[in-house]
């Protein structure tokens, strides 16, 4: 990556970070990422952020950070990173780019620091030819950069080891599969069985043995993001995985972002094992003095076969936060996607179909262009007369519906100036963006 400088004023540049950065980039997420009232620094942002510098995660290095440093002071004030990462859409797999650990001193806000490093970031994700940009931030602020929150995150529910000992063996009933730690020859295996992921919901991430090896075993301790797992098994061969990391902040429990299990078996078997195995678990690191265990938290939504197999033992619904989406090129994306809408459109009431779709987000708008069923463009157009647009929506909420979480129905329901020119326009819609389709990300952090 080119080494960028811009002044900013007569004191700060902004510059692309380099290992000599790293000292300082860590202090400064300790101390911004922690909670000044309670005088608690952020250990796990900083000990993320050494992982980070020393190359633990492949798709990203130091220079992949932005640095807005004081040069009178030498002190470096602002800072942000941005990682690659391939997610997959409905079985394609489209590169991402994903700004995270997103800082600035606190005698340094307000003046537009983190606004001047996203400009930044944004130019480096086109010129690597990432088609979208997502972070999981704070609430509203990245909207001003272009961002909505299109993709539901970490739901699920939250529950305690009263209502988990509800499941239980009888007297003579053996646990379906046992379960071990995992070990790193396991990598293989874990990537392999994560894969039925992508068939299960619309929205999710790609990852391969190497990463899960760094997720689970490389990372340091007390790292923001550090997972363990646990296997399953049946006679003494792998049939399933779950990942969970602990809720050491609050020092109050497990929570699990990750359950897959091999086709051989079923769900109602491995989920019983799982929900024993927790429980056996929390008893362990309770015992060890980790944590109290006293919570357990399922943050891989509520589409999850879990759900379908056991309710009252999993708690209290935990309600989604959701993924902040931006698209610099919504054309480019939607050429990306092309196999979906033409399969959407071929398995439809309106399979075969020729015309233009245009869609309108008020400022901008988006035209596709279908002969025989087949798509042969998708641009950006810019503005769209609302009498020309075969369908409105508001500004970026078109991104909702484009990445599955709302169908153009409930749009409609929820938004005024949400519409289409007709009925069947309005069924178009609904057969090109689908939804409300489930979604299943575990980010690459
Ligand atoms: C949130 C944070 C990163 C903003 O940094 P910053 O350098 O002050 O941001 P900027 O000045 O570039 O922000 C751009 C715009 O947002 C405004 N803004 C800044 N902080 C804001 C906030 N908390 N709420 C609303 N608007 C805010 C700025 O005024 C600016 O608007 P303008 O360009 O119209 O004047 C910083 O407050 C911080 O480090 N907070 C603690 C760590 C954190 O929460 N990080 C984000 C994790 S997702």
């Amino acid at each position: 990556m080119p080494s960028e400088i811009i002044q900013i004023d007569d004191n700060l540049v902004l510059r692309t970070a380099t290992i000599d950065d790293a000292e300082q980039t860590v202090e400064l997420n300790r101390l911004v990422h922690g909670n000044p009232e309670k005088n608690e620094p952020s250990d796990d942002v900083a000990a993320w952020t050494a992982d980070l510098f020393a190359g633990y995660n492949d798709a990203i290095s130091p220079s992949d950070f932005t640095v807005v440093e004081d040069t009178s002071t030498k002190q470096i004030v602002s800072t942000i990173c941005l990682m690659l990462q391939v997610w997959n859409i409905g079985g394609i797999d489209t590169p991402m780019g994903m700004p995270e650990i997103v800082g600035t001193h606190p005698d340094y806000r307000r003046r537009g620091l983190v606004r001047e490093q996203f400009d930044l970031m944004h130019q480096w994700s086109a010129d690597r030819g990432q088609l979208f940009n997502t972070i999981l931030g704070i609430p509203n602020y990245y909207r001003q950069f272009g961002y909505e929150l299109a993709i539901d995150a970490y739901g699920g529910s939250m529950t305690s080891l009263d209502l988990l000992k509800q499941v239980s063996l009888k007297d003579d009933e053996k646990l379906p599969f046992t379960a071990r730690d995992a070990e790193r020859s396991d990598a293989q295996f874990i990537s392999d069985i994560y894969k039925n992921i992508h068939d299960r919901a619309f929205v999710t991430v790609v990852r391969n043995p190497k990463i899960f090896e760094t997720e689970l075993f490389k990372r340091s301790e007390g790292s923001a993001w550090n997972w363990r797992a646990r296997i399953l098994e049946k006679d003494g061969k792998p049939v399933g995985v779950y990942m969970y990391g602990l809720e050491k902040n609050d020092n109050r429990g497990i929570r699990v972002d990750l359950f897959e299990i091999d086709k051989s078996i079923n769900w109602l078997d491995a989920s019983k094992s799982l929900l024993i195995d927790l429980q056996n678990l929390g008893k362990r690191f309770k015992f060890e003095g980790e944590i109290r265990a006293e919570m357990f938290e399922f943050s891989f939504g509520q589409n999850h076969p879990l759900y379908r197999m056991y309710r009252e033992p999993l708690g209290v619904e935990k309600k989604p936060y959701a993924w902040y989406v931006r698209v610099a090129d919504i054309g480019k994306l939607v050429t990306h996607l092309t196999p979906l809408f033409e399969t959407r459109l071929a398995e439809s009431e309106m399979s075969g179909w020729s015309g233009e779709v245009r869609i309108s987000f008020y400022k901008d708008g988006l035209q596709m262009t279908f002969e025989q069923g087949k798509l042969k463009s998708a641009i950006s157009t810019g503005f769209i007369d609302r009498k020309d647009a075969s369908a409105n929506y508001h500004d970026l909420t078109f991104l909702r519906v484009l990445f599955g979480q709302k169908s153009f129905s409930e749009m409609r329901e929820m938004y005024p100036d949400c519409f289409s020119s007709d009925h069947a326009m309005r069924t178009l819609q609904d057969i090109l963006f689908g939804g409300p389709l489930p979604s299943a990300v575990l980010q690459v952090s």
